[in-house]
């Protein structure tokens, strides 16, 4: 999967770029089934929401999981990646299903994603780019993310952390600074049937509303870093910003069935969560 010049230069304008009909119903299938037992594990990397027990977001997924260690190997994830950086070299920073289920699902406040690795990991500058997949459709009514276009063209927006709106820690941009951004670009709401993928940069403003509607809207997420730009400091766990920095290869075909011994796959998920910095 090669990117065109045009979906490029859209990306490089807007911030976000949606890819319809990525991957199959099946494929999708086969990423759910694997939620159940992952969601049920009582560990530190599944976070659960302030109001609820329910999960919000399964983190390190690919250490807990075999078909996550090829998931994240896809080169209909990482090959658009490497052509949108001009960079060969991405780590697999962070690896969640983030699950905003049906009537639990509480908000992401508006952010970018570079504030958090920028602040909490003293990555440098903000490349990472951010991969999704919906593994639910996502429709106006069940907590969908909606984006602030063009808001990283300036740069890095002021922000500030909040540990008190919802459970997971966020450094966020205030409605000052939100307020004159969608006045200038206006807001995006890709929606889409489950298998849509959506990539966005690490410096534009984001966040969801919460899920009141009946039906589950999950979505696989997929943090990518160049190695060159790779994290400084080492406060948070490894599940929140791994550790292992050596470059990810893309698998030759898609993630599932595994038809042949996945020999590679075994590198990630023979990691220990907390591997010394090599
Ligand atoms: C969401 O899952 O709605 C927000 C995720 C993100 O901000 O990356
Ligand atoms: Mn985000």
């Amino acid at each position: 999967m090669r990117l065109s010049d045009q979906q490029i230069a859209a990306f490089h304008e807007r911030g976000v770029l949606a890819l319809p009909a990525m991957f199959s119903p099946d494929e999708v299938d086969a990423i759910v089934d694997r939620l159940p037992r992952l969601f049920a594990e009582r560990v530190p990397s599944n976070f659960r929401e302030k109001s609820s027990d329910v999960v919000r977001t399964a983190m390190g997924l690919h250490l807990r999981d075999e078909l996550f260690a090829r998931l994240v190997r896809d080169p209909r994830l990482v090959v658009p990646a490497q052509q949108l950086l001009g960079d060969d070299e991405l780590y697999v920073q962070q690896v969640k299903v983030n699950a905003k289920q049906a009537f639990t699902g509480e908000q992401w406040q508006w952010h970018y994603d570079f504030a958090t690795h920028h602040h909490e990991d003293g990555v440098p500058d903000p490349l990472a780019l951010n991969v999704h997949i919906f593994l639910d459709e996502v429709t106006e009514f069940n907590g969908p993310l909606v984006f602030v276009p063009g808001s990283h063209l300036d740069g890095p927006a002021p922000t500030a952390l909040d540990i008190v709106s919802t459970s997971y820690p966020l450094w966020t941009v205030g409605p000052e600074v939100v307020g004159p951004l969608v006045e200038r670009g206006g807001l995006d709401c890709p929606k889409g049937p489950a298998g849509t993928v959506l990539i966005f940069g690490d410096s534009l403003v984001h966040g969801s509303p919460s899920n009141m509607s009946p039906w589950d809207r999950r979505i696989f997420s997929l943090i990518l870093n160049p190695v060159s730009n790779r994290q400084t400091t080492f406060g948070r766990p490894d599940h929140q910003h791994h550790r292992d920095f050596s470059p990810v290869v893309p698998l030759d075909g898609p993630f599932w069935p595994v038809v042949d011994a996945p020999e590679p796959v075994r590198r990630w998920i023979a990691v220990a969560p907390d591997t010394p910095v090599a």
